[in-house]
């Protein structure tokens, strides 16, 4: 498959039970199939990756991840959970930097850590950015940069393939469709963030997929794509519904 867009779903602390994780996958995986040029990856509550990636096997349009890992490789850090075990288990994603995360204290420095341990231990790095409120003056613009620059500080060129940036405006998130960013306004948005890119890479820069996230729903997600010229979603709370998620894939693949 030629893969042009990539949608994630981010279950974040949901469901409640492996029963009803299983059946959000097994519709999405018949329909992911289907897709022509759109790779879904699932990013469920971390002890339920290893029973979903095993129900994954043969899907292969889909890829599984996790929603954090930890900045080392091993050793004495209670309760965390290290890249290459998520990599041995058959997780090829990390989403790093979430808003909620960094809400909770996560800084740019750990997530930059966090970035590069992810990639070294061959995972895809999906890493969030995104302004807390968007302010008529612009300001916002110059916040995002700075969170590009420190979130992937000591990332170098070589490692940037596997790298993916999700643009979360944090005032957009978990609301409804109408609130979503416009997709004249994320265009420019998706502009910003690959000059920054460019600006530290150069060239490679182009190598990294940025990817926007913050109420897609059914009914925007395909517009978000295409007017908002980015390449992929992070889906949250519609990524719960396998109706709701399959629709969305539907509309951005074009089916
Ligand atoms: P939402 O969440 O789709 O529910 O807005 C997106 C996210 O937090 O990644």
């Amino acid at each position: 498959m030629n893969v042009k867009n990539i949608v994630v779903g981010n279950w974040k602390m949901n469901p409640l039970t492996l029963e009803e994780a299983k059946c959000i996958v097994q519709p999405v995986k018949r329909l992911a199939a289907k897709l022509r040029h759109t790779k879904v990856v699932l990013c469920p509550p971390i002890l339920y990756m290893a029973p979903i990636q095993s129900l994954l096997k043969t899907a292969k349009t889909m890829a599984i991840g996790v929603q954090d890992i930890f900045w080392n490789i091993s050793g004495a850090y209670t309760g965390e959970i290290s890249p290459l075990m998520v990599y041995e288990l058959g997780g090829r994603y990390a989403i790093i930097g979430h808003s909620e995360r960094r809400a909770l204290g996560e800084t740019d420095e750990v997530v930059s850590m966090k970035t590069l341990l992810a990639l070294k231990a061959n995972l895809s790095a999906i890493v969030c950015v995104g302004e807390k409120e968007h302010d008529r003056e612009g300001k916002y613009l110059e916040e995002v940069r700075n969170q590009i620059r420190a979130s992937l500080l000591n990332i170098p060129k070589r490692l940037v393939d596997k790298l993916l940036i999700a643009y979360e405006p944090v005032w957009a998130i978990g609301r409804s469709e109408e609130d979503a960013m416009k997709p004249e306004e994320l265009e420019a948005m998706a502009i910003f963030i690959r000059k920054t890119l460019k600006d530290i890479y150069g060239e490679e820069g182009r190598d990294v997929k940025v990817l926007y996230g913050g109420s897609v729903s059914p009914e925007n997600a395909a517009l978000i794509v295409k007017r908002g010229n980015v390449e992929g979603l992070l889906v949250g709370h519609q990524s719960l519904s396998a109706e709701h998620f399959n629709e969305i894939l539907r509309s951005v693949d074009g089916l």
